[in-house]
């Protein structure tokens, strides 16, 4: 499988998981968002890596008049058109395909928000550059995803962790990497806001159906990380663990 069959195999069949995710579903980033798409006032937003669509309502409920949520997954668009038209969104539409290749024209979108989705992007640097392309001139982007410890001690076990969990897994960038990725892709002075996220260990193998093989060394992996690593992750009972969120935020050139 290449990695966008393998992306597509993992979500496509856990996409109702993806709905009932509490780690998904809720979250203050969520209100933020609604409350920057009330500010921006009427637009076109677009949800990249939109899974079971929680930004897509986030934007519908500040009041976008339209939002498209895209994704490669066409599983994952049926669970969002089901669950849009059952929350009476009607602004809602959807559209397959990858961030890496946008079927949309030059500056079509006021507001283009991605969460917990771009780790899995093969080619950030060119979906970026999509990006930019099909904003309107300063039109505000969103990326809302895991991010990595600067510190390489750190930031190889969660990698690793988090590819033993979801073999879809690319990278989780550091923020210093997500400031050069935006500026290349021409976004103008980015600006970050971190958080921990925590996680529950079972339903988080749980929602991505991860096998008992991964699971055992993912269990082996964590009994053996380093005093630091363990302390960044924030290990506690039964292996709930916390990891980094950041939301960026800058607009289109
Ligand atoms: C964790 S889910 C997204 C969660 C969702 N955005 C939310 O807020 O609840 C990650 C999504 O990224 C999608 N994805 C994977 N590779 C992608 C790519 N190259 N371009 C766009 N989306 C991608 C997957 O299909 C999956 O639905």
């Amino acid at each position: 499988m290449d990695q966008r069959e393998l992306s597509s195999a993992q979500f496509g069949s856990n996409a109702d998981a993806y709905l009932a995710s509490s780690v998904h579903a809720r979250g203050a980033d969520l209100d933020r968002l609604r409350l920057l798409t009330e500010t921006i006032g009427p637009s076109h937003a677009l949800d990249l890596g939109c899974g079971a669509g929680h930004a897509s309502f986030a934007m519908a409920r500040g009041g976008a008049h339209r939002v498209t949520a895209f994704d490669p997954s066409g599983q994952m668009l049926a669970v969002v058109a089901r669950e849009a038209a059952a929350r009476g969104h009607g602004t809602v539409d959807t559209r397959t395909g990858s961030a890496e290749s946008l079927p949309f024209a030059d500056a079509s979108f006021d507001l283009v928000a991605t969460r917990y989705s771009a780790h899995h992007w093969a080619q950030v640097p060119r979906a970026l550059a999509e990006c930019a392309r099909v904003l309107k001139p300063g039109g505000r982007m969103i990326v809302i995803d895991v991010v990595a410890p600067e510190d390489p001690v750190l930031d190889t076990p969660l990698q690793v962790i988090e590819f033993l969990r979801d073999s879809s897994h690319v990278r989780n960038y550091r923020v210093s990497e997500w400031g050069g990725l935006l500026q290349a892709a021409g976004f103008q002075s980015p600006s970050f806001d971190c958080w921990k996220l925590p996680l529950e260990f079972r339903s988080w193998v749980a929602r991505i159906g991860t096998s008992a093989t991964r699971i055992a060394a993912l269990e082996a992996v964590f009994a053996d990380l380093s005093d630091e690593a363990r302390r960044y992750l924030e290990v506690g009972s039964n292996l709930s663990f916390a990891i980094e969120a950041a939301w960026m935020e800058t607009t289109a050139p």
